[in-house]
């Protein structure tokens, strides 16, 4: 089969990865790609990921069988009912169940209509109601816009004055659309676990649990970003947390069945804090996390390509899964500067180098080939270097390996991916 996966970060990389290894796939397109992608699969760099009727030309003319979204904006956009009103196989759902990761009002109504632990708030859009809220719970105290704000509209108030500055800015307009309304919620507690599920049909069929790093440097200080790295599975969950989460997505699951328009299929992601009454969810995202992706696909053993077509075509008992018994680190290796302003360009090396080291696997995020033939940064966060281990520590000393042998001008990385697994283990 022809597949055609939107998007261009390391998330995708590894998708088209881990296709690339099925038998059934022939021809693979990425839209736009990076140079990663280039190195396995066709990019379609000129094409528009977020234009519906765009992508379904493209995919009518190149014989595509399968479109795999990547990102949320092309789901939130409704990428995906254009193609299955056309009769094109989408993974990925349509956008009323995109809005459960682009309104975070409609993901909390979902949670509590359905039962599902999370945390108090008040969604609003008067900002009066909010300020009065804030000043009724006190803090810490935690502000989001409701809708998308590339990861940046959340601030988890240590004090009543930031919460107020962090509605009031909100309001002003920081966020644009997306902060007209304002979810004002219960700060809680605890480590947290990304679980990733596959859902078709009302069923959930989840991965194993992942752990992104999101704060910009070690001891988890500094500002927030797309993610620095992360490691799976999590020693840190105990079986009881696991089957509470597992629970969760499956109620989740079916609860898409019973309440929205048409089937979910692809991928839910619940964001959970393991509070001391239990996991709890922060947030559902309706797609694949980013960097989690790039260490669970690499312990898939099952054909994704497969299973990407059994979710889509509504078959969820066809959807089979089984991992490698091995633990995955992967480490992000970033610009200077970033999650702030940073130069592109920078010539990068050394990544045959760390892939020859065996189990391996360097996921390019913003990366492209120059006019000079020369593979340069592209973006903030550059590569994601994974490595597989028979123990944890096995994989984190691999992949700090691999990234030693890689250089760009200011490649800057976190130090202490996975210290609260290093620490429980
Ligand atoms: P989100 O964009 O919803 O994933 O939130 C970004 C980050 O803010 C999460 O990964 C958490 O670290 C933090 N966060 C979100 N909601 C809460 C909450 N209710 N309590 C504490 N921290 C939170
Ligand atoms: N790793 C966080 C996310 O994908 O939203």
């Amino acid at each position: 089969m022809n597949i055609l996966v939107l998007g261009g970060g390391g998330r995708e990389h590894a998708i088209t990865w881990a296709l690339k290894k099925s038998p059934s796939v022939d021809e693979l397109y990425v839209a736009p790609g990076n140079g990663g992608t280039a190195l396995i699969a066709q990019n379609a760099s000129g094409l528009d990921a977020e234009d519906g009727r765009a992508v379904l030309d493209f995919a009518q003319s190149h014989g595509v069988d399968l479109v795999v979204i990547g990102p949320e904006a092309p789901l939130v956009a409704g990428v995906a009912d254009v193609l299955r009103a056309a009769g094109v196989a989408v993974f990925g759902p349509d956008a009323q169940g995109a809005q459960l990761e682009g309104s975070k009002t409609f993901c909390k109504e979902f949670m509590m209509r359905n039962g599902l632990p999370t945390a108090e708030y008040l969604s609003t859009d008067d900002e009066q109601a909010a300020h009065d809220y804030i000043d009724a719970k006190g803090a810490p105290i935690v502000v989001k816009a409701d809708g998308l704000a590339a990861g940046k509209g959340v601030v988890v108030a240590a004090t009543v004055e930031e919460a107020h500055r962090a509605v009031s800015s909100c309001f002003e307009g920081a966020f644009g659309d997306a902060g007209r309304t304002v979810v004002v919620e219960e700060c809680l507690t605890g480590p947290e676990c990304s679980m990733l599920a596959f859902v078709s049909a009302g069923k959930a069929y989840c991965m194993a649990p992942s752990q992104d790093h999101k704060r910009a440097y070690d001891g988890d200080e500094g500002p927030n970003t797309g993610g620095m790295g992360a490691y799976s599975p999590v020693p840190i969950v105990s079986d009881d947390e696991l089957a509470a989460m597992e629970r969760i997505m499956a109620d989740a699951a079916a609860a898409t069945a019973s309440e929205f328009d048409n089937d979910y299929r692809g991928v839910l992601y619940g964001g959970f804090m393991l509070t001391p009454q239990g996991p709890k969810l922060l947030e559902y995202n309706a797609r694949f996390g980013d960097p989690e992706t790039q260490v669970v696909l690499p312990r898939l053993q099952s054909d994704l390509a497969q299973v990407m077509l059994a979710v889509a075509e509504g078959r969820p008992d066809d959807v089979k899964l089984d991992w490698a018994d091995k633990w995955a680190v992967t480490v992000v290796l970033a610009s200077q500067g970033y999650p702030g302003s940073y130069e592109k360009g920078k010539v990068i090396t050394g990544i045959d180098d760390a892939e020859a080291l065996g189990d391996v696997m360097v996921f390019h995020a913003g990366t492209k080939v120059d006019d000079r033939g020369d593979l340069v940064t592209s973006g903030g966060r550059v590569l994601n270097v994974t490595a597989l281990g028979s123990t944890f520590q096995e994989a984190r000393d691999l992949a700090y390996a691999a990234c030693e042998l890689i250089d760009f001008e200011g490649k800057q990385n976190r130090s202490d991916i996975g210290y609260r697994a290093l620490a429980a283990l």
